[in-house]
């Protein structure tokens, strides 16, 4: 069995899409704990309802970034993860803890990488006058929001969408590219050449 720790910042709706999945096509894999930088982040509910650990590693109780980046990176490293998933983890992690865990780690980031990496995303969509927004999951890399490609989902941009409405749209389809996107890795399916990632079976790597 696969071991997959799941950090998270807030309210967990990717981490509930991924043990849904988990349990209901039965992935060789276990989520062995959840760990979150807040004390008050919601999805520790989720992961609790249903069984798994928690840790919460509270960046407000570290004197410094370092202090903090060295306990986190402990807690996970004690987990003995396989792979390690940012469900709207709100941290950059230090270049070491990403290099230790490299081709072992994803994200999912609430745009068509690499447009539009870093925060306020749907905003700054919007101000572009983009037509279509999406989704993407990726492998994590020292470099922020950017890494080798999983799968991603694309959206409309409709002309009266506000930030809230744009974000629900793409969030629904977080909650399918995600879970598909781990199931790969722990079925061992995906192959990373120089940066490039192939769904060995063909999968398709986009949702339209
Ligand atoms: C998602 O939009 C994700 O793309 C971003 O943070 C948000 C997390 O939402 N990284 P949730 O906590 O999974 O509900």
């Amino acid at each position: 069995m696969m071991r997959i720790v799941i950090l998270i910042s807030g309210r967990g709706s990717n981490l509930r899409a991924l043990l849904d999945a988990a349990e209901a096509e039965r992935w060789p894999a276990q989520v062995v704990a959840v760990v979150s930088d807040r004390p008050d982040a919601a999805g520790l509910a989720v992961a609790r309802g249903r069984g798994v650990a928690t840790q919460v590693v509270d960046r407000q109780r570290f004197a410094s970034r370092e202090a903090f980046d060295a306990a986190l990176a402990a807690a996970v490293d004690a987990l003995a993860p396989d792979l390690v998933v940012l469900a709207g983890f709100m941290r950059i992690l230090d270049a070491g803890f990403v290099q230790r865990h490299a081709g072992r780690m994803m994200n999912i980031h609430p745009s068509l990488l690499p447009a539009f990496a870093g925060l306020h995303v749907h905003r700054r969509v919007l101000e572009a006058g983009c037509k279509l927004s999406g989704a993407t999951v990726h492998f994590v890399t020292p470099d922020l929001d950017h890494g080798p490609i999983v799968i991603q989902a694309a959206v409309p941009v409709h002309a009266d969408d506000t930030e809230a409405t744009l974000a629900a749209r793409v969030l629904e389809r977080e909650h399918v590219i995600y879970p598909r996107a781990v199931r790969w890795f722990v079925e061992g399916t995906l192959h990373v050449e120089r940066g490039i990632v192939t769904q060995l079976r063909g999968e398709p790597q986009w949702l339209l």
